[in-house]
Parts: C-alpha cells; sequence; structure tokens
C-alpha cells in the first residue's frame, strides 16, 4: 500500500510498503517480510507531469486557435484591400464630375466579385471548422487558373507585373474545391509579386504552366524575382515562417494543406531564375 507518513523529523513523506506475511511450521503467525519505499519524489514528478501535460494541451490549443485566427487574416486580406481599392477608384469617378459608366461598372463589378469570395473563403474555413472536408467537384485546372489571372488583373498592372500563361490542351479533369484551389494560386502569385516588388533589374514576369504526368496534373508558378536561400527553402511551408516585415507567413502553410487535402502535393523546385512553386492534382477517376 501507499500511504502518507511523518517522518521522525516532523516531514510528511509518501511511502510505498510490500510486505508478504510470514508462518511458522505450527501456522503461528510470525511477522512480515518486506520493503519500504519512500517515493515522495516519484509522486511529485508524476503530478508535475500531469501538469504539464494540461498545459501543453492549453498552448497547443491556443496555438491552432492563433493559426485559424491567421489563416483567416491572410486569406480575406487580399480581396479586402483589392475591395478598398476599387471602392476608391469609384469614388474619385464619381467626384470628377465625368464618371465614365463603363470603368464605373467594371470597378463596381469587381468590389462584388470580390466581397463574394471573400465570404466564400469565411464559409470554407467555417465548415472546415464544422465538418473537415469540403464537398468535391470535377473542376478544369486551367479553368481556375484563368479565373486566377481574372481576380489578380488589377493587383499585377499595379505592380507593373506581367502574368503569362502556358496552359497544356486536353487537360484531364481534378476532382477539388474550385475557391480553395483559387486561394492556392492567388498565394504563389501573391508572393511572387512581392517578391518581384523589391526588384527593379529583374524580368517583372511571372509564367505559370498547367502540364500533364502520368496520374496528375501539375501546375507551376514561376517569377524571375531574387529566389529563395537554399537555407529557408525547408522552412517556408511551415506556418508563421515569413522573412516579409508585414507577412504573417500563413500563405505556404495553408496552400500545402488545402494541395494535400486535395490528394496532391505542393513543393519548390530549384530553378535557374527566381522561385518555381509546383503543385500535382490527381487526376478524377
Ligand atoms: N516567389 C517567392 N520568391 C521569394 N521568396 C518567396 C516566394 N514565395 C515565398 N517566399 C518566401 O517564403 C516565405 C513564406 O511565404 P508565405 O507562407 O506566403 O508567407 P508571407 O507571404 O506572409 O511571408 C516568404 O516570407 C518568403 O521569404
Ligand atoms: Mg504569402
Amino acid at each position: 500500500m501507499e500511504y502518507h507518513l511523518r517522518r521522525h523529523d516532523g516531514e510528511f513523506r509518501w511511502v510505498l510498503d510490500i510486505g508478504v506475511p510470514r508462518f511458522n511450521p505450527d501456522r503461528s503467525f510470525a511477522g512480515y517480510i518486506g520493503s519500504c519505499i519512500d517515493v515522495t519524489e516519484r509522486r511529485q514528478a508524476e503530478e508535475q507531469l500531469g501538469q504539464a501535460q494540461e498545459d501543453l494541451a492549453r498552448v497547443t490549443r491556443l496555438a491552432a486557435m492563433g493559426e485559424l485566427a491567421a489563416a483567416i487574416a491572410h486569406e480575406v486580406n487580399q480581396p479586402l484591400s483589392a475591395i478598398v481599392t476599387n471602392g476608391n477608384f469609384s469614388l474619385r469617378q464619381l467626384e470628377s464630375g465625368d464618371p465614365n459608366p463603363a470603368e464605373l461598372r467594371a470597378a463596381i463589378t469587381e468590389i462584388v466579385n470580390d466581397g463574394t469570395r471573400a465570404s466564400a473563403v469565411i464559409s470554407r474555413i467555417r465548415s472546415l471548422l464544422m465538418k473537415g472536408t469540403l464537398p468535391r467537384t470535377e473542376l478544369e485546372i486551367n479553368q481556375i487558373i484563368q479565373d486566377v489571372t481574372i481576380l489578380l488583373r488589377n493587383e499585377l498592372t499595379r505592380n507593373h507585373v506581367l502574368l503569362r500563361t502556358e496552359l497544356a490542351a486536353d487537360l484531364p479533369r481534378v476532382r477539388g474545391d474550385a475557391v480553395e484551389l483559387q486561394q492556392v494560386l492567388i498565394n504563389l502569385v501573391m508572393n511572387a509579386i512581392e517578391a518581384l516588388r523589391t526588384c527593379t533589374d529583374k524580368r517583372r514576369e511571372i509564367l505559370i504552366r498547367s502540364a500533364k504526368n502520368p496520374d496528375s496534373v501539375l501546375v507551376q508558378v514561376q517569377d524571375f524575382g531574387p529566389g529563395i536561400k537554399p537555407e529557408l527553402a525547408d522552412r517556408i511551408f511551415e506556418p508563421f515562417v515569413t522573412t516579409k516585415a508585414e507577412g504573417i507567413g500563413m500563405g505556404l502553410s495553408i496552400s500545402r494543406s488545402i494541395i494535400e487535402s486535395h490528394g496532391g502535393q505542393l513543393s519548390i523546385v530549384p530553378a535557374s531564375q527566381g522561385a518555381l512553386f509546383q503543385f500535382t492534382l490527381p487526376v478524377s477517376p
């Protein structure tokens, strides 16, 4: 048995006592033989371990919430700033006294599209939290690439960046969620734009390619900016890893989990110039 025992100096200790009764040949009781072990330190260590496990569980929950909040902030920031830009543009048009109806209509259409996309992103994050996975549909990846070039048109113009596409014809369809795959491409292209912003002497160009692998579809996003230092290449997919003063470091981490939840892989490939990211998506059966 384990019990609390007051020692000769008055201090209480935890003791583990083990004893076996002994008997004389005439079966009379001859006392116990056994051991008495002081287990005070072991019990304290067990209590501390329990406390540490509780603390760890709390910290893990907090970190998951922090990542979620950062993910929402990251994914919604881009459409929000596009909305503000187009809103300001529309106001200036109206205040000029001679607004151009076609341009005004285009700017307001983009505001509506970006607002719709931001709310689609949030409702996806919410349904991921509640159910785990989103319904998948059959998609053409070239269509998703074209959607993204339209969504980012203003961003590209403003940064004087040319986006070229080399899309393979007759690609098989993939199964997935269009908004999530758009998010991945937007993250990759926005990173490329931000990388090109830092340099003036380089080709201000981004290239998106699509191609067919034996059982998958391949998409590559390449820029001709400063590229990624090899010592950083292992870490950039981790949450909160950023080299930007205003970066959150969530874009690549979110993008990788989206691609992996689609059964594909997102990686960085060594390139002769700039940074080259690629992802694969399994062909829909
Ligand atoms: N196209 C690129 N060129 C150079 N560095 C890049 C590129 N894309 C990503 N990176 C590096 O990876 C880091 C992490 O990217 P990301 O997860 O999108 O977070 P953030 O953009 O908030 O920094 C960036 O801070 C940058 O150092
Ligand atoms: Mg980013």
